[in-house]
């Protein structure tokens, strides 16, 4: 894994939290204002979570914190963890303001359980959540797996939603409703580079311009992910394809009657998988 990669990806991450921090989208706001709002995303996951009492989790890739808030909300105690500093900052600004059980380190996901112990945190949780939009920014996803089971207790639970590795392999600039693959589905050595200093929420007033444009991805397919859980020795429990994300990829996804912030096309959403969940425990 080369460095640059991260180094660009932390920049960029660091620039669009700023702009996410002003956005209508994840309106930081109303978590201050309504102590009991929990996040769309946590909302899909609560009743594949189970009850939260008592638990300690850590959040992979938390960004903003705001399902890292509403997973303690629900009960556990939480620590986030994000390669961008400045995500980690508006994060931990906001649990300031909510008084919610949540703590933010800033690490890279591959560094996290040397970053724990370095800073005196737990280093083993009885639940590891990650998802929406994450696994696509890690360039090799077997490592993902083996530091995900490091951080796991023994019988805890590592829990996924994530964009489904066929939804982006697919031509996302079409003006038709095709669905047409364009990006590599399985994990490359070399990532996908973007130049590019658009994010996928409007943002509010006053946000800056991104200006580090730069930002490296990799796709992962289903049996790859799978694989690397069980080689980390997890024991699979759940995986489920859904028609619907929360976030609407392609130009001709709507929104789901009755599921806020849920969306899937327009027509024919029996054609595309567009999330996954995968629960996997780690023995007793
Ligand atoms: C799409 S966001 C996650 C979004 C989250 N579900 C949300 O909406 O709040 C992806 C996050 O992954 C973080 N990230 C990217 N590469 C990482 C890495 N190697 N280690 C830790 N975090 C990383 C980014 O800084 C960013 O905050």
């Amino acid at each position: 894994m080369e460095q640059r990669w991260f180094v660009d990806n932390a920049a960029n991450w660091d620039q669009r939290a700023l702009v996410h921090a002003t956005s209508p989208g994840y309106n930081l706001d109303s978590y201050v204002a309504d102590r009991e709002k929990i996040s769309a995303t946590v909302s899909f996951d609560r009743s594949d979570l189970g009850d939260l009492t008592g638990v300690n989790g850590v959040h992979l890739q938390c960004h903003l914190g705001t399902d890292t808030i509403s997973l303690a909300r629900l009960g556990a105690t939480m620590t986030g963890v994000d390669l961008s500093a400045g995500s980690v900052a508006i994060a931990a600004d906001l649990a300031a303001r909510t008084g919610d059980a949540a703590g933010f380190m800033a690490s890279n996901v591959y560094d996290a359980p040397a970053t724990l112990r370095e800073a005196g945190e737990l280093t083993s949780y009885d639940l590891v959540y990650t998802g929406g939009g994450a696994l696509c920014w890690l360039p090799d996803i077997a490592a993902w797996a083996r530091i995900c089971a490091e951080l796991l207790a023994p019988g805890g639970v590592l829990h996924v939603r994530d964009f489904h590795p066929v939804m982006l392999s697919l031509d996302a600039e079409r003006d038709d409703d095709l669905l047409v693959i364009t990006e590599p589905y399985f994990q490359t050595v070399e990532p996908n580079t973007w130049d590019d200093g658009a994010t996928y929420v409007a943002a509010g007033e006053g946000a800056p311009e991104i200006t580090a444009t730069t930002s490296h991805e990799w796709n992962h397919g289903i049996g790859e992910i799978v694989q690397a859980v069980l080689d980390a020795g997890l024991q699979l429990e759940l995986l489920r394809e859904d028609r619907t994300t929360g976030w609407a990829m392609l130009h001709t996804m709507v929104e789901v009657p009755g599921l806020e912030h849920e969306y899937e096309l327009a027509e024919g959403p029996e054609r595309l998988p567009a999330t996954f969940t995968l629960r996997a425990r780690r023995p007793s």
